[in-house]
């Protein structure tokens, strides 16, 4: 037929995900082990991962939670506060850490330690780009007057563009960008910036928050005006003021709630058409995120989107869509190493066009998690 039936593509690496600790951790590493050689591990726990030695025992726990045979090396990074000093990035630097990670304080989970100025940074900072150790970016504003959509927009603006006049030299990655001023950006930027995207900034817009059946566990009344109290715990915390639409009529759908949110469609295109552009400053991080799911269910739902088992089928599907599956691989499998300054990967791994049900939630820990997809068809599967 005329249809692509399989692709072979050199073994992919994830370079933005997290893994958790304790029984979570042990429910979700086997999943990236099963098709990454290796992940970025993300150092949002609680509490964070600020210094080398929390990183060297977390790594040990990732690595006795990999399946044996699996070759699977995590990368470790850094959680960046106020505090990290130039010492500090040295010694990480001769421990074998690639990164550090900045979350602005508050601006998603588990980052009420991050970084409040960055000015206070700056020390680190010119460390990390003579150390050659990598900037990995949350980038949102936090101020509560700052609309969410605009958030990664107005970072942009007035931390990112400052901070890259301030330390030119550093190497910095944007995760997960969700708008076209970010493809832009970074499409635009010297060769020391880069960005990952995930597979829910690929796929999907906002709508697809709101799309399909009514969620009952979001359900408060009443849902359609400015500044409601929650009426399903009975709390009196005010919400957002929730615009009054058809969409949202519709209900909520906590299980696509991450962050950055998802954005409107003109965005999701730009950001799929950075991906699957053929630029090499592009790369695949899933920041597959997974919460249990009686916490993404509740009046006060986590963000995050778990999506590791699938990421694989869902990119394919995604590059599928923009007839660019002949650049899965450098983008899954070239670009980030070759950003990192680390080698590619030596082995393959093989999509095949085949159609399966994603199941409707994993294993976590004493819980579940739902994926992404969850219950729906995806029509690329990795090769067992
Ligand atoms: C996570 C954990 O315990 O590892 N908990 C959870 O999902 N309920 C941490 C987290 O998601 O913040
Ligand atoms: O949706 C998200 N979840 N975005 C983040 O930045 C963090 C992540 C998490 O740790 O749950
Ligand atoms: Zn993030
Ligand atoms: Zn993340």
């Amino acid at each position: 037929g005329s249809q692509q039936q399989t692709l072979t593509i050199t073994t992919p690496d994830d370079w933005h995900l997290h893994v958790r600790d304790g029984d979570n951790m042990r429910s979700v590493v086997p999943h990236t082990a099963a098709h990454f050689a290796r992940a970025i591990i993300m150092p949002n726990l609680v509490p964070p991962v600020t210094n080398t030695q929390l990183a060297l025992d977390y790594r040990a726990r990732i690595a006795a939670a990999t399946p044996k045979g699996a070759a699977f090396t995590p990368l470790m990074t850094l959680y960046l506060t106020d505090n990290t000093s130039a010492d500090d990035v040295a010694a990480a630097a001769a421990a074998g850490i690639v990164a550090y990670k900045l979350y602005p304080a508050g601006a998603t989970t588990n980052s009420d330690s991050g970084v409040t100025d960055m000015q206070r940074c700056l020390p680190a900072l010119r460390a990390m780009a003579q150390a050659g150790l990598l900037l990995l970016v949350h980038g949102e504003v936090t101020d509560a007057d700052v609309d969410m959509f605009d958030r990664e927009a107005v970072f942009i603006e007035t931390k990112l563009k400052p901070l890259l006049d301030q330390v030119p030299e550093l190497k910095v990655v944007m995760e997960h960008i969700t708008t076209a001023d970010a493809a832009a950006f970074v499409a635009g930027a010297p060769a020391n910036v880069a960005a990952t995207i995930t597979p829910q900034h690929m796929l999907l817009n906002r709508n697809a928050l709101f799309a399909k059946g009514l969620r009952p566990h979001n359900y408060c009344l009443p849902i359609l005006k400015p500044m409601l109290s929650c009426a399903l715990c009975g709390c009196s915390t005010p919400l957002p003021a929730l615009p009054f639409t058809a969409e949202l009529q519709k209900g909520l759908r906590p299980h696509n709630y991450c962050l950055p949110i998802l954005k409107r469609e003109r965005h999701r295109e730009a950001v799929a058409a950075a991906a699957t552009s053929g630029s090499a400053k592009f790369f695949l991080g899933t920041d597959s995120a997974p919460h249990a799911v009686g916490t993404k269910e509740a009046p006060c739902g986590c963000a995050g989107i778990f999506s590791a088992p699938i990421a694989l089928s869902l990119y394919a599907m995604a590059f599928e869509q923009a007839g660019a599956l002949d650049r899965l691989e450098a983008f899954a499998s070239h670009n980030g190493p070759d950003f990192y300054g680390l080698p590619r990967n030596s082995g393959s791994i093989t999509l095949v066009k085949k159609d399966f049900a994603v199941p409707p939630s994993y294993s976590f820990g004493a819980s579940t998690v739902v994926p992404m997809w969850a219950g729906e068809t995806l029509s690329w599967q990795v090769q067992q």
